[in-house]
């Protein structure tokens, strides 16, 4: 299939553009522009404002930078979203409308490239984002102790049986290293298969651990906690800040981050008197996370875990 003709269905797409409360002369920053799904959606409503978009995976946004072509309301940066502040700063843009970070993979990194995702197939193992980086997910499964991989698995796959799987790796790599999506995957699927039987598991054994390795060879996590204090950084008063994640670890974050910014006082419970001076910055609009109808799951079934939040600047 052409990369013209991908078929990616951004998430939430209505929601997005709702709680956006855009004007004809917004500013809006998409931090994961991707293919560009939720930005087309967004230019239709901001005719004569601006749209600055990033992405740090080289091939999304060369795919992007086409689409958009000719549209200067459009400036497109490959980066990390972590440096949102700079990349203003080098454009001259100190404050934006709304900001909206999609995070997570693409169907495009997932299905059409030999990135290193997918556990249905043989792919390199890979998992890059950004593929200037030099860390790939080989490296991770090949290279870390055992140690190591057990915390991963643990505290950024929450895989229960993270101990056996980091003992199954580190044994099976004595022998061959391990380079491919599918190697990876059967030998997970295999440690299962001798613990349970031939249980039909509700999901495909290996996802947790292949979560857990995407999230270490691109420091999700660390990136997300950036992104959101850059965001908080560049938002005027009464903008909007809109992240959407698929998994509770990056929801957890989130949640903790709107929860932390909407307090004035942030100091232990215990304390008499505040002393942290922590100002609140954000008012919370979403009480509960937005998440997609039965009609949009029904339609694109990768939208099943999304979790729009919403949160505005005072
Ligand atoms: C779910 S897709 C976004 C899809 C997009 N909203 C659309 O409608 O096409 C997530 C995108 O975010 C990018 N991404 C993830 N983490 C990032 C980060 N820390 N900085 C920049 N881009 C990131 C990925 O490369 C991917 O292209």
């Amino acid at each position: 299939m052409e990369k013209n003709q991908l078929p990616h269905i951004p998430v939430l797409l209505s929601e997005v553009v709702q709680w956006m409360n855009l004007n004809p002369q917004s500013v809006v920053v998409d931090a994961t522009i991707g293919l560009g799904g939720h930005s087309a959606e967004i230019l239709k409503n901001i005719p004569h404002g601006k749209l600055i978009g990033l992405d740090q995976d080289e091939e999304a946004l060369d795919y992007t930078f086409k689409k958009f072509l000719g549209d200067t309301r459009v400036m497109l940066f490959k980066s990390n979203f972590s440096n949102l502040v700079t990349i203003l700063n080098k454009i001259s843009i100190q404050w934006v409308d709304a900001v909206l970070m999609d995070i997570g993979i693409s169907s495009f990194q997932l299905d059409f490239e030999n990135r290193g995702f997918s556990f249905n197939k043989s792919q390199p193992l890979d998992m890059r984002m950004d593929q200037s980086m030099e860390r790939s997910a080989e490296e991770v499964v090949n290279e870390y102790s055992f140690e190591q991989l057990e915390e991963i698995f643990r505290n950024y796959g929450e895989e229960p049986h993270a101990r056996a799987i980091a003992y199954r790796i580190t044994q099976a790599r004595k022998v061959k290293r391990i380079t491919q999506t599918n190697e990876l995957a059967q030998l997970i699927r295999d440690y299962y298969l001798k613990k349970f039987g031939n249980t039909k598991h509700r999901k495909d054994p290996a996802t947790l651990i292949f979560q857990a390795i995407r999230i270490e060879v691109n420091q999700e996590l660390k990136s997300l906690q950036k992104g959101l204090d850059a965001s908080l950084q560049v938002l005027r008063s009464q903008g909007r800040l809109l992240v959407i994640s698929f998994q509770s670890l990056e929801d957890r974050i989130v949640k903790q981050f709107f929860k932390t910014e909407s307090k004035d006082c942030i100091c232990p419970s215990h304390m008499p008197q505040c002393i942290c001076h922590h100002r609140a910055y954000l008012e919370i609009l979403t009480k509960k996370p937005v998440s997609p109808t039965y009609e949009e799951i029904k339609n694109n079934s990768r939208a099943r875990s999304a979790r729009l939040r919403v949160a505005q600047k005072l």
